[in-house]
């Protein structure tokens, strides 16, 4: 078996072009057994999944549930409610108490930025980030480079224009330092309100306006607006944002005319991207979905197996 040398898939960043296509290619053998009617292999036979999400998530959280009982684990669903007070205490002690129950992988989302890696510190067993905060979402970036590489062939090269609320978002983050590792060319495109300070550092072009910033763009990637994460008002109002950023078809006309359309879900029809968009001839967007559940299938695989070959500590 080809070396991966780490325990925990805490973020993309650290892992190398070599992991990220190890990774890739695992997901795409995953694909195929997604696809016979007989989904079940024995490759985590025997072996305890635990899904602890202290946030609300549908298709993450199903996919892990899928993914791991697709590799014959025990797979294990934890909801834990975000109490705002003593947010740090709750969080260890409910690690705590999981991991004397001797799982072998946990799978954590959080609210805050850090929260799973800090847990990774306190257990045991091999921990994957389901998303913390407005840090990062692995998986997610995984699951959109699959997708992309299936349909053009590489990543390498291609252009990339992520879209919307890249303030909020963990999978922008995410995706940018993937794509930037891999080769390929990162625009975003935001109001000003909704970029991060520290853009300007992560090796991509910043554009303000849709049309220029798709042209001859090879990947849409349309974010959320989260508007559960804004206190103040970054926005004028939901109109004026689909009227300047929402993808419509005229906005889509100047990425090239074979540009995917990609979204990680869940979608907000009519703010972020016009529905007919959403379900048009160039949106990926269910195959993101199904991708997701190879793309996990893989990485717990490639943490678990290895794990248990000793290699490392
Ligand atoms: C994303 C998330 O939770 O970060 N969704 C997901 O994982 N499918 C994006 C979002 O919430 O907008």
């Amino acid at each position: 078996m080809v070396h991966y040398p780490h325990r925990h898939l805490l973020g993309i960043k650290g892992l190398t072009p070599p992991d990220i296509e190890l990774l890739l290619d695992r997901a795409d053998e995953a694909v195929k057994i997604s696809r016979q009617r007989e989904k079940k292999t024995t490759t985590l036979r025997g072996l305890t999944q635990i899904n602890l999400f202290f946030e609300a998530s549908t298709r993450t959280q199903s996919s892990f549930e899928l993914a791991g009982k697709r590799l014959g684990a025990d797979v294990m669903n934890m909801s834990v409610g975000n109490s705002s007070v003593k947010k740090g205490e709750t969080l260890i002690d409910t690690a705590m108490t999981l991991n004397a129950m001797r799982p072998d992988v946990l799978v954590v989302r959080h609210s805050s930025a850090g929260a799973v890696a800090l847990l990774a510190q306190k257990v045991s067993c091999s921990v994957i980030n389901a998303g913390d905060g407005a840090h990062e979402h692995p998986t997610q970036a995984l699951l959109d480079a699959l997708t992309i590489r299936r349909i053009k062939g590489r990543l390498s090269g291609i252009t990339v224009a992520i879209c919307g609320d890249v303030l909020h978002s963990r999978v922008a983050r995410s995706n940018i330092l993937l794509l930037n590792t891999m080769g390929a060319r990162v625009r975003v495109i935001a109001p000003a309100t909704l970029l991060p300070s520290g853009i300007a550092d992560m090796s991509v072009e910043v554009f303000r306006s849709m049309e220029e910033g798709l042209k001859g763009a090879d990947v849409v990637m349309m974010l959320r607006l989260q508007r559960e994460r804004m206190a103040g008002s970054f926005v004028p109002s939901v109109r004026e944002y689909f009227h300047y950023y929402g993808l419509d078809a005229d906005k889509l006309k100047h990425a090239k005319p074979d540009a995917l359309v990609m979204h990680p879900g869940p979608m907000n029809r009519g703010v972020e991207i016009a529905s007919d968009i959403a379900d048009g001839p160039q949106s990926v967007i269910e195959q993101q979905v199904e991708m997701g559940v190879a793309v996990r299938m893989a990485v717990m695989e490639t943490l678990l197996v290895s794990a248990n070959q000793g290699e490392r500590a």
